[in-house]
């Protein structure tokens, strides 16, 4: 007998309803971290930027509006959320080549980028050496990947995917894998108390 799909957290998979109101409200809630994460790609005078994990859209629309990109890209697995994306986007495709797709942290597009950010999503990459690896792959010699993690410090939920997350000490993990990956860190902010900004380039 065929089994079930199991349906997965409204963080991890918006979808329906509920996803619209989630997607809202983590706008809402990520607000500060939109602005920290432009204000750290603005040091790399960025054409291209990739978001992996985009969600509504917020932080795409307003990376192409004031950094006056001529390339947008987007990953993200919610069928809600490429809607919702492509929706809030589609005027700015006049001015800026947009490839807004569905996808995940194992399957981006060609790079390179000058930015390549992730906003609350990195919690879900299951192999997050990889997904580093395959980000560094895509970046611009001079780029910036830009990490705002979520943390969690010792209370993070069983069903978060990636392992560094659920280690209790997720920020020093990270750093470590991004060095790992060929990556060094060049910045480090707390956004809020549930939000690390890591900021770093290709080592060397
Ligand atoms: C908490 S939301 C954050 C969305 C957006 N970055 C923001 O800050 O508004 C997490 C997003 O990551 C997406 N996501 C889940 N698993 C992912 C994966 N493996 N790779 C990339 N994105 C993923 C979800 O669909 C969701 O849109």
């Amino acid at each position: 007998m065929a089994q079930a799909k199991k349906k997965l957290p409204q963080a991890m998979r918006p979808s329906g309803r509920v996803g619209r109101v989630f997607g809202w409200v983590m706008a809402r809630l990520n607000r500060d971290a939109y602005r920290w994460t432009v204000a750290q790609a603005r040091a790399a005078n960025p054409k291209s930027f990739l978001e992996i994990g985009f969600g509504t859209g917020h932080l795409l629309k307003t990376a192409v509006k004031s950094l006056k990109l001529e390339r947008a890209s987007g990953v993200d697995p919610s069928e809600l959320m490429v809607e919702t994306a492509r929706k809030r986007m589609k005027r700015l495709a006049k001015k800026t080549a947009l490839d807004i797709r569905m996808g995940d942290d194992t399957a981006l597009p060609e790079g390179p980028f000058d930015v390549i950010a992730a906003l609350h999503s990195f919690q879900f990459w299951s192999d997050p050496e990889a997904a580093l690896r395959r980000a560094r792959e895509r970046l611009a010699p001079d780029g910036r990947l830009i990490l705002v993690l979520r943390v969690h410090g010792r209370r993070t939920p069983k069903w978060i995917p990636n392992p560094l997350s659920r280690t209790g000490n997720e920020i020093a993990e990270t750093c470590t894998a991004l060095q790992r990956a060929g990556f060094s860190v060049v910045g480090m902010q707390g956004i809020s108390k549930a939000s690390q900004g890591i900021v770093a380039r290709i080592s060397g």
